[in-house]
């Protein structure tokens, strides 16, 4: 996209907006009110920007969402350049509700054609780093995938930690993690912000596995491809999701393994998350007398960039203390 540094900045500032609106709801119970907090301000925020945006993962289908919806047309018009753009204001809209861990304000955007238009569906993913990618598969089992990842980090099995959602589905999983010596970091929702840290060195966590939506495997590839790590998932289908018939019209292929590039096959890949609550990668919206602090992560893959930045918004006058 020529315009792609200009893009960055303005990316940024719609996760930030978005963050700092639902932010003001953290622990207030209600986490459909903190989701609209959040679709509202990014909407806002990404009418302003001088794109010809068109959303292709968003916050469901036109009837069913009044912002952000799949298909909806986003940013100042049709004179400025094409892009697809897949959102979620509030990944985690428990955790902000509880004030929980690890809710981010999220977005990802392409050249057209650059994101997988991927129904409301559950995937089974994978997700690992650099060191892994190519090497481990979600056809072997968990133990072979789990030895590959531990020889590729140069650690023992013992010392790997994978994060898996905590949900019934993944009675199995769980057991056969354990049963080869792994640990486990059982989350109650946000497997995007897990998978990121699986791919960055440093956060303690080595892989994520398990099935979660499949919009956040579609956000996750385009972080991925700028982070040098991998997610294969495979799509299924449950009760709350959209029916297998409806996903087959539309392409998908239930027996087939997306990798990376399938998920996200765009060169001109921008990814950005704000922190909602504190979390391990990201702190949460820091809000002080006449100010706003807001932690971030963005980053292109071509060029490859990852910017981790603080943002102080200063909302008095000219006498404000501003502080580190
Ligand atoms: P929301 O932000 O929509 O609440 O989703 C949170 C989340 O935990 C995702 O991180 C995860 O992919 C998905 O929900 C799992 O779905 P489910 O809660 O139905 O198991």
């Amino acid at each position: 996209m020529q315009a792609q540094s200009n893009l960055v900045g303005d990316f940024l500032h719609v996760v930030e907006m978005a963050a700092i609106a639902c932010a003001r709801s953290i622990g207030h119970g209600d986490r459909k009110h903190s989701d609209h907090l959040a679709v509202e301000a990014m909407r806002k925020a990404m009418d302003k920007i001088a794109m010809d945006g068109t959303i292709v993962i968003g916050e469901g289908e036109r009837d069913e969402a009044p912002m952000l919806f799949v298909g909806e047309k986003v940013g100042m018009g049709t004179s400025f350049e094409p892009i697809d753009i897949a959102v979620d204001p509030l990944e985690g809209t428990n955790l902000c509700a509880t004030g929980a861990s690890n809710a981010i304000a999220v977005m990802a955007a392409a050249e057209k054609g650059g994101l997988l238009h991927a129904p409301d569906l559950y995937m089974e993913k994978l997700v690992v780093a650099a060191p892994a990618k190519g090497k481990v598969s979600l056809d072997y089992s968990v133990a072979k995938n789990l030895a590959i990842i531990a020889e590729s980090a140069n650690r023992k099995v013992e010392d790997l930690t994978i994060v898996v959602l905590e949900r019934p589905r993944h009675e199995q999983l769980i057991n056969d993690i354990r049963s080869v010596g792994a640990r486990i970091q059982l989350i109650g929702d946000g497997d995007l912000s897990a998978a990121i840290s699986a791919a960055v060195s440093g956060t303690g966590v080595h892989a994520l596995m398990g099935i979660g939506g499949a919009p956040e495997g579609v956000l996750t590839a385009a972080a991925m491809k700028c982070l040098n790590g991998e997610i294969q998932g495979r799509l299924r289908t449950a009760e709350n999701t959209a029916s297998k018939e409806k996903a087959e019209a539309m392409g998908v292929d239930f027996d087939r393994i997306y990798f990376t590039d399938d998920l996200a096959p765009g060169e001109n890949i921008i990814f950005a998350a704000c922190g909602v609550t504190d979390g391990g990668l990201l702190k949460g919206v820091r809000f002080f007398g006449d100010g706003i602090r807001t932690a971030s992560l963005i980053m292109t893959y071509k060029p490859k960039t990852i910017r981790f930045t603080d943002s102080v918004y200063v909302r008095g006058g000219e006498d404000i203390l501003i502080r580190f």
